[in-house]
């Protein structure tokens, strides 16, 4: 096992759903997930969103109603905790696009696929603070125009910070991935990446993920226990 070093060690911690599902807030793959409910391409491309525009903003107001109702969890609060101790030292990486690491006091974060609460202008590229509906088609705060579509990364489309994102991951001593499926890229090849740069990785997930590159160490269970136990180790070690 890599020591840690004397210095705060520098953690990037990736989440994805599992780490909101506890909060209620349905992950994708799990049985009774969203893509269950929903096919990919005609909610979560920006061809579906061309193809019936009012089903999609429907799709991201409901969720973004659902995700204002939902309150952060004992793992969210957990990393915000980290980041009490260790300081800037502690990046979150969060596939998700509810708010609740930044409710639960997570400040060094970054959204890579987006967020309910922004909106995004078609038009003008604005990406304005939006916590209302979006299919009675408002107009834009910046240009006025009735464009705007949820700011939510589809597939097929750019994820958000991918430059800061790589430089953290390839600088971290620590890589924990927490509540992810690894299904989707860039985000399910930064163990990859991590472990290419020396950092020991963690894995806390209900289920082992089926990522390409193993973690050095897995942890199975739920979100709420195992991330807390792994902080308080954290937190107990620098
Ligand atoms: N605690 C810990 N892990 C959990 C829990 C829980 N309570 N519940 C579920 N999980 C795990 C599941 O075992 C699974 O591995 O969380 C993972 C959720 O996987 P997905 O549903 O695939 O979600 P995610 O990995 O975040 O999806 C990645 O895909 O659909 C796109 O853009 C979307 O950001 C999303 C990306």
């Amino acid at each position: 096992m890599t020591p840690l070093p004397a210095a705060a060690p520098r953690v990037v911690v990736l989440t994805g759903a599992g780490i909101s599902a506890e909060s209620g807030v349905p992950t994708f793959r799990d049985s009774g997930g969203l893509w269950e409910g929903h096919r990919v391409e005609d909610v979560a491309t920006p061809e579906g969103f061309a193809h019936d525009p009012d089903a999609v903003l429907r799709f991201y107001d409901a969720r973004r109603r659902a995700a204002a109702s939902a309150l952060p969890n004992a793992a969210h609060r957990a990393l915000a905790r980290l980041e009490g101790a260790l300081g800037a030292s502690v990046l979150v990486v969060t596939q998700n696009v509810d708010d609740l690491h930044e409710r639960a006091g997570s400040r060094n974060l970054v959204h890579m696929h987006g967020e309910l609460r922004r909106a995004l202008c078609v038009a003008c590229d604005a990406r304005p603070r939006w916590s209302a509906d979006l299919a009675d088609r408002p107009p834009c705060p910046v240009c006025g125009q009735r464009m705007l579509r949820p700011d939510v990364v589809w597939f097929g489309e750019m994820p958000y910070d991918l430059d800061r994102i790589e430089n953290a991951v390839v600088a971290c001593d620590v890589f924990v991935s927490i509540g992810t499926s690894g299904a989707v890229y860039p985000a399910a090849g930064y163990v990859a990446l991590a472990a290419a740069f020396g950092a020991r990785t963690v894995e806390l997930n209900l289920v082992p993920s089926d990522a390409v590159v193993p973690f050095d160490e897995s942890r199975a269970g739920r979100a709420t226990d195992i991330v807390p136990a792994w902080v308080d180790e954290m937190v107990g070690r620098s």
